[in-house]
């Protein structure tokens, strides 16, 4: 048996205007997924479970799926199947992290699967190489988006910035809160609706942009020295600033105005392109547990992360 499991992830700062060049921090999540490969002589057989199917399984011999939600895993998962010709296996799917909430659930299934699959069938890749497969697996599924931020956080863990090129950041861990809204978000319109939006009012969201920007790069040495009312007022800034854009949305707003009220946040903003997905709240004196609730009577799904966790992760047993 090989086992792989890797994490998703949170756009801290910078999502939008990080398409026209600008910079944007993501982070590696302690919400992760695993798959597990094991032999099964005569067929190709994938069984998932995860926090919205609640489990369902898939014959890829037969054809024949015990749930119709599956179809989003199984896609991801029959790309690398077909990638390295894998015959006579089970691939289990678990994963902590609910779909299309811009979590990164689909980059993490696709890492932990490229790792296990290759692994059980005795290749040796590099990180490099799994982030790589993995990034044009994910976007040759999505029909050519996506953008290479998911699966290098789900391959190599901690924080990246993105601008032109993607660095690492040497950052400690951070505490946040993530509350879903429970409507799966849609990252490509989000992202069309967006850019006309600059095409139109240049002169508008051109500097917007910008502010977004510079909101990343203060944020670094925040996050660095552990100034966490600082970072606070950035993320309600870039807030704002999304709102300003059109991605924000009353289920997104009713959580960020929940976390800064009740749960007492020092900040809380939407995570990833918008629309729906989830947004990110960072805890202020009342601690996390103040924020699971408050999300939660604002009809939230809430879970306590840590930011800037380790990337993939493979055993063989
Ligand atoms: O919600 P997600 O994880 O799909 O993030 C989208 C981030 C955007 O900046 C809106 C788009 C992108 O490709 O960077």
């Amino acid at each position: 048996m090989t086992t792989a499991s890797a994490p998703g992830k949170i756009i801290l700062f910078g999502e939008h205007a990080v398409v026209s060049g600008t910079a944007a921090i993501g982070g590696a999540i302690d919400l992760r997924a695993t798959v597990h490969v094991q032999d099964e002589p005569g067929r190709v057989l994938i069984t998932a479970e995860d926090l919205t199917l609640r489990g369902f399984s898939f014959d890829l011999t037969t054809g024949r799926i015990q749930s119709a939600q599956a179809a989003h895993a199984i896609r991801y998962v029959s790309a690398v199947l077909r990638e390295f010709d894998a015959r006579d296996m089970q691939i289990s799917i678990k994963s902590s992290l609910p779909l299309a909430a811009g979590l990164g659930s689909s980059a993490c299934i696709v890492v932990a699967a490229v790792a296990a699959v290759s692994r059980h069938q005795g290749h040796s890749l590099s990180r490099k190489e799994i982030a790589e497969i993995s990034y044009r697996l994910e976007k040759m599924v999505q029909q050519g988006l996506g953008s290479p931020m998911d699966t290098a956080l789900a391959t190599y863990g901690g924080y990246l910035q993105i601008a032109q090129d993607i660095q690492p950041l040497d950052l400690p861990l951070l505490d946040m809160v993530v509350g879903y809204t429970g409507t799966p978000h849609d990252t490509k319109s989000e992202v069309e609706k967006v850019q006309n939006l600059r095409k139109r009012y240049s002169d508008l969201v051109g500097p917007i942009f910008q502010a977004i920007g510079a909101i990343s790069q203060r944020a670094i040495p925040l996050i660095k020295e552990g100034n966490a009312a600082e970072l606070g007022q950035l993320m309600n800034i870039n807030h704002g600033l999304l709102a300003s854009l059109g991605v924000s949305s009353r289920e997104l707003e009713e959580l960020v105005f929940a976390a800064r009220g009740a749960g007492g946040a020092l900040g809380a903003k939407l995570t990833g392109a918008g629309g729906g997905g989830c947004i990110i709240a960072l805890p202020g004196r009342a601690g996390p547990e103040a924020l699971l609730v408050a999300i939660r009577q604002a009809r939230g799904m809430a879970f306590k992360v840590v930011t800037g966790c380790e990337g993939l992760r493979l055993e063989e047993v």
